[in-house]
């Protein structure tokens, strides 16, 4: 068989160029008899197919597909195995629906809770959406279907997103914003990579050499292609040249007789074209044949519906569970009247608007699902009055509060993290006659709720999915006992979050001042009170956790402890191992995610949960430097969640060297810290100040510690020569080696 570059070489340059953009909306360009015209469409969590004119502002029809969890609610199940599932029954889907590439999964960093799309993104932790992406992409393409690692890079926020700066230092840059993009690459393959549409540090990400080529293909190997997002490409050779492969979507031919026209005129070198070309064939010969998927389309649906429901449960975050007169409110007990209350029971929210909204082949509600599984249950909408009468005369009222569905979708950012007044109002009515009154939250960001210490339960649904109110009277009920995590922190105000400064920017531009301070690693920093923490999340059961080890190794260290579950019902813990470097050379958070091990245990069991983690894990980036893990102790903390740590301890990792060759302008403080000339160099110092006769010769001291030697040496004027300093680091730094 020809390879795709020895087919490439057989065509004219016309038909060259017409591979490089869509035929259409969705699909790439056929050539009869040398690439068949396959079709990419959205993802994420589902496919959204859609027949005719097509549009990727998720106004127009598509086909019916089975809604999953949005990443939002799927990342709090902090679960890859379940995610693998996700991807590959959206796989099914998509191979009966004859769909090539599934356009997700977006990975971009939560960097503010505002982020107008933070419901289609996993976490504010780069190794988390790290982890749920690779299982995501690796779930879809074991149906052989591809993926589409997005929005690459800085796309974290929606606000003038086609054209806003992000204007990000190097080390946040590589430790949080691409860590996990590079994570996926490697780990997973993603057959397509789409850039995102705004600038980094000025340069538009499709235009983007150093993001595309310099760092994607030389730095993390990657093989497969890029596309644009749907309209990121403003200059279509600047984009070619920085390795940009595939337009979407089509234009009609416009910006290929560009292309076209700039290697004829010599301005564009045909062999980028071809490489290009080339790959886009590549794709299109990976793909199955037509009528690889066996099941009928309504066969695969209803399995998928039924799979959604239980994977929605494991996605249920429950906030807060306070005994009333003794026993905690959660799971509502068989006998007990409930008050239903708020319309998201009777219509949920479940998913976000934008490119990703799916056309759900069923649509559960709680009041429905919850009346099935619970004898007496009623139910008021908005009306407060008949609301607070139903509250009053039930055992339980369960209030659904959530951001409405035009307070958040792709295109916009939101303004504001509070909940609807008018929904507070009916709460507040609610708890005025009934204490026993749980709170589910439906949204796809976090929300600030002013009401939480006063409401003894509350239960973070975030968008579950089209089987929500199956899943969520499950977890009401204690058919499921929850075990969900949150994957980014719930503030107490707007104003504590890490971007509130400068979000979303001014004048093109938004700045990234907290540096590598985002998420957790910001409140923690700043010791912040939060509502609740990074990877908080309760059950129903209780855990003990004892007998923490850790192990060294040459390649990484493996954290065991013993985790025993010691309530009555059977449960999940989700054991999480944080790392922090104290005393390090660069300002670091306290501690950040570096593993987590989930474990089941039946009631009374226990087991050894174990959380292996690589010396590569403990890399920082070291501006002018690279990738490098700083030598010494390291402070390990296994918890419940960020700030529930319930076991600490060290371990030593040999890191790489950092020290920096010694040269005239090394400080005397960094000449003195080395073994060999440290202690001449001392001995100098200490007779020049005795010769002075100054008085304070420790003062004077401390003073010259920030002086590069050289020019130390020049002022003294005479006595040493530089060539002889320069003999002595010379030998210091010969030593080393
Ligand atoms: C979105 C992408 C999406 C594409 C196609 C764009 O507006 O940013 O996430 O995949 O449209 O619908």
């Amino acid at each position: 068989m020809p390879t795709p570059h020895e087919i490439v070489a057989r065509l004219t340059l016309e038909e060259k160029a017409s591979l490089l953009s869509g035929q259409d909306f969705w699909h790439t360009q056929a050539i009869e008899g040398v690439a068949e015209s396959v079709m990419l469409t959205d993802g994420p969590h589902g496919l959204r197919k859609q027949g005719g004119a097509g549009d990727h502002l998720g106004i127009g029809d598509s086909r019916p597909a089975t809604c999953f969890p949005p990443a939002v609610a799927l990342a709090a199940s902090f679960d890859v195995d379940l995610v693998h599932e996700v991807g590959a029954r959206i796989a099914a889907e998509a191979r009966a629906e004859d769909v090539a590439v599934v356009l997700g999964p977006g990975i971009n960093l939560k960097r503010s809770p505002l982020c107008g799309r933070n419901f289609e993104y996993f976490s504010e932790d780069p190794w988390l959406s790290g982890a749920m992406g690779r299982a995501w992409v690796e779930g879809v393409q074991s149906g052989g279907v591809g993926a589409s690692l997005k929005h690459f890079a800085v796309n974290n926020q929606e606000t003038d997103r086609l054209r806003v700066s992000a204007d990000v230092d190097e080390r946040p840059l590589r430790e949080l914003y691409l860590r996990a993009f590079e994570h996926v690459v490697t780990h997973a393959a993603p057959w397509t990579v789409m850039c995102s549409y705004n600038r980094i540090n000025g340069v538009h990400a499709s235009q983007n050499h150093w993001l595309l080529s310099t760092v994607l293909r030389e730095e993390w190997g990657y093989r497969g292609l890029v596309v644009s997002d749907w309209g990121a490409v403003k200059d279509r050779i600047a984009a070619l040249r920085a390795g940009l492969d595939l337009e979407m979507p089509g234009n009609g031919g416009v910006t290929d007789a560009e292309l076209v026209a700039a290697v004829a005129a010599g301005r564009l070198d045909e062999a980028e074209l071809d490489r290009a070309a080339a790959r886009v064939v590549e794709l299109v010969r990976r793909v199955p044949r037509p009528g690889t998927e066996t099941r009928s389309l309504s066969e695969i649906h209803a399995e998928n519906h039924a799979a959604a429901r239980e994977i929605a449960a494991r996605c249920v975050v429950l906030l807060r569970n306070e005994p009333v007169d003794d026993t905690p409110l959660l799971p509502l007990a068989p006998d007990q009247r409930v008050a239903l209350i708020g319309e998201f029971a009777r219509s949920p929210r479940y998913q976000g608007a934008g490119s990703s909204r799916i056309n759900p082949t069923r649509l559960e509600d709680a009041l429905s699902e919850l009346s099935a599984l619970h004898a007496d249950v009623g139910f008021a909408g908005d009306d407060l009055t008949e609301a607070v009468a139903l509250a009053r005369d039930a055992d339980v009222a369960v209030v659904f509060l959530g951001l409405p569905a035009e307070a958040e979708s792709e295109g916009f950012d939101r303004t504001t993290l509070a909940l609807p007044a008018d929904q507070i109002a009916l709460l507040e009515a609610v708890l005025a006659v009934q204490p026993r009154t749980v709170v589910v939250f439906s949204g796809g960001g976090v929300v600030t709720l002013p009401f939480a210490s006063r409401v003894p339960a509350i239960v973070g649904g975030f968008l579950l999915g089209q089987a929500s109110g199956g899943a969520l009277a499950d977890v009401l009920t204690g058919r499921v006992n929850p075990s969900g995590r949150l994957a980014e922190t719930m503030p107490l105000r707007l104003t504590d979050t890490p971007a509130y400064l400068d979000f979303p920017g001014e004048r093109g531009h938004i700045r990234y001042s907290e540096g590598v301070f985002v998420g957790y690693r910001w409140y923690d920093a700043r010791e912040l009170d939060v509502a609740f923490p990074f990877g908080h999340g309760l059950s129903y059961t209780t855990f003990d956790h004892d007998d923490l080890l850790v192990s060294g190794d040459p390649n990484g260290f493996t954290v065991k402890v013993l985790v025993t579950n010691t309530g009555t019902r059977s449960g999940r813990d989700v054991v999480q191992v944080y790392v922090g470097k104290p005393g390090s050379q660069l300002a670091r958070a306290p501690r950040e995610l570096a593993g987590v091990a989930i474990v089941d245990l039946e009631p009374g069991e226990s087991t050894v949960a174990e959380v292996r983690i690589p010396t590569s894990a403990l890399a920082a980036w070291f501006t002018g430097r690279g990738w490098a893990v700083e030598d010494g102790e390291y402070h390990v903390a296994v918890g419940s969640s960020s700030r529930d740590l319930y076991g600490h301890t060290h371990v030593s990792i040999a890191g790489d060297d950092l020290r920096e060759p010694l040269h005239l302008e090394s400080t005397i403080a960094e000449v003195l810290a080395d073994p060999v000339a440290g202690p001449l160099v001392a001995a100098g110092l200490a007779d020049a100040a005795g010769s002075d006769g100054a008085d304070d010769v420790e003062g004077v001291g401390q003073m010259m510690l920030s002086f590069p030697i050289g020019r130390v040496v020049k002022m003294a004027g005479g006595g040493v020569s530089l060539d002889d300093i320069q003999a002595l680091l010379d030998a210091a730094n010969a030593e080393r080696r």
